[in-house]
């Protein structure tokens, strides 16, 4: 299946010269949406993962279908005062400025193999401090995957040698 087919582009959204990538229109298609799932769920068995972990928003919305598939469980990723018991942080760089992203501290055990889900790989820097949070908490990362991969920002030089997945390159 042609996936990029179902994405649609909205040019100057959410600001002028922004080209974005709408992935609701893959989501809202039955077909399109479990073809993407099952290309992840192939991937995250090939390396006998055994947690997803995805940030929000959409990163749920790519993780718990796969790990439903695959009958694991799955961790949120949210930004500050989002999540209710004792949680790690981690900072990482916007445009302007910066951002962080938390977890709850009991989240992942101690050499547990993770997969990290989110629906776009652009700059990196959202699966960048997602990786440093599942690594605080003693998790692997044995991969990440995402639906779509903005290939000139380069977030592949963020990641090191960790393994990537991408369904769908700009
Ligand atoms: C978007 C997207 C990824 C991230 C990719 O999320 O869903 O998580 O940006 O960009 P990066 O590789 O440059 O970090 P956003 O922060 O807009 O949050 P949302 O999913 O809640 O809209």
């Amino acid at each position: 299946m042609d996936l990029k087919q179902y994405v649609t582009t909205v040019e100057n959204w959410p600001k002028e010269g922004i080209s974005f990538k709408d992935i609701t229109t893959i989501m809202d298609n039955g077909t399109a949406y479990k073809y993407a799932t099952d290309q992840i769920v192939s991937y995250a068995k090939e390396l006998g993962a055994e947690i997803v972990v995805g940030p929000e928003a959409r990163g749920f919305i790519i993780g718990c279908p796969v790990a439903y598939a695959l009958e694991i469980g799955f961790a949120p990723v949210r930004k500050p005062g989002k999540l209710p018991r004792e949680v790690i942080s981690a900072d990482y760089g916007l445009e302007y400025g910066k951002d962080t992203l938390t977890m709850h501290n009991d989240a992942i055990k101690p050499g547990q193999k993770v997969l990290i889900c989110d629906d776009l790989l652009a700059t990196g820097g959202t699966v960048e401090a997602t990786v440093r949070l599942v690594e605080q908490l003693g998790g692997q990362v044995v991969g990440c995957a995402f639906l779509i991969e903005l290939t000139e920002l380069n977030g592949r030089a963020k990641l090191g040698d960790l393994d990537i997945k991408t369904l769908i390159q700009y």
